[in-house]
C-alpha cells in the first residue's frame, strides 16, 4: 500500500474540522501540512495555530513541510504543535545536519525536501541521516500546479541512493499527483504521495484517497 499525505492546503479553511474528520474515515496514512513563509516561497499559508487545531481533532500522522527560511528558529515550536515528521528544504538550511540532528532529538522524523531544480546528488552525505526525502514536483508556493514529468527519473536516482548507501528513507513526492502521476511515481518507487487539489476537488475524497493508496 502506497502511503498517502493529503494536503490540507487544498481543504476549505472555512471548514477545517470537517474536512481533518473526512481525512480521519480514509485509509490516509498521514495528513500532510505545508507551511509556508511569503520568504523562501512567494506565499504564506498558515502556522502553529492552524497545526494545533488540526493536531486537535486527529490521531493521524502529521507530515509538516517546512517551506520557510531559518527553520532551526521554531523547531521545538513545531514538536509542541504537534508534528510527527518534519520536512525541511535542502535549499533552506545551511547546517542542514545539524537541523536535522536537533528535528530527531525532539523526537520527531526527520525529512529533507528537493526543489525540482536541486539533484538528487546532493543528499549522498547525508542521506543515511534522515527518515525521509520529499521530492518536488513543482516549484513550491501553490497547490495545483502541472506535475514536472522529470521527477519520475529523480524517484529512480533517490532510490538507488537510498539502496547503494543501505538508508532506510522513504521517498515521498509533491505536487500534481493524481492517479496518473501518482502511479508512474510508485513505480519509480515511492512510497509516499502528497495530493492536495487532486483529492479536494474531486467529487469523493475518500474514494480518491483510496485509489491513491491502492497504486501499485
Ligand atoms: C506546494 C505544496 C504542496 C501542495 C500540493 O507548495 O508543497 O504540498 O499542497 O498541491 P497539489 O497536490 O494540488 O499539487
Ligand atoms: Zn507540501
Amino acid at each position: 500500500m502506497t502511503i498517502v499525505s493529503p494536503s490540507v492546503l487544498s481543504c476549505d479553511f472555512g471548514n477545517i474540522q470537517r474536512d481533518v474528520e473526512m481525512l480521519n474515515t480514509s485509509s490516509a496514512e498521514w495528513i500532510h501540512i505545508d507551511v509556508m513563509d511569503g520568504v523562501f516561497v512567494p506565499n504564506i499559508s498558515f502556522g502553529f495555530p492552524v497545526l494545533s487545531a488540526i493536531r486537535r481533532h486527529t490521531s493521524k500522522v502529521l507530515d509538516v513541510h517546512l517551506m520557510i527560511s531559518n527553520p532551526d528558529a521554531y523547531l521545538t515550536d513545531f514538536c509542541n504543535s504537534g508534528a510527527n515528521i518534519v520536512t525541511v528544504h535542502y535549499e533552506a538550511c545551511t547546517h542542514l545536519h545539524r537541523t536535522l540532528s536537533e528535528i530527531k532529538r525532539l523526537g520527531m522524523k526527520a525529512g529533507v525536501a528537493l526543489n525540482p531544480h536541486s539533484p538528487i546528488s546532493v543528499l549522498q552525505d547525508i542521506i543515511t541521516e534522515v527518515d525521509l526525502v520529499l521530492i518536488m514536483s513543482v516549484n513550491p508556493g501553490f497547490g495545483g500546479q502541472n506535475f514536472i514529468s522529470s521527477t519520475v527519473e529523480k524517484v529512480v536516482q533517490l532510490k538507488e541512493l537510498i539502496n547503494l548507501k543501505n538508508s532506510k528513507a522513504l521517498i515521498e513526492v509533491d505536487g500534481g499527483v493524481n492517479l496518473e502521476t501518482g502511479k508512474l511515481l510508485v513505480q519509480a518507487g515511492a512510497d509516499a504521495l502528497v495530493a492536495g487539489s487532486f483529492v479536494f476537488s474531486s467529487s469523493s475524497p475518500t474514494d480518491t484517497i483510496q485509489s491513491l493508496c491502492e497504486l501499485k
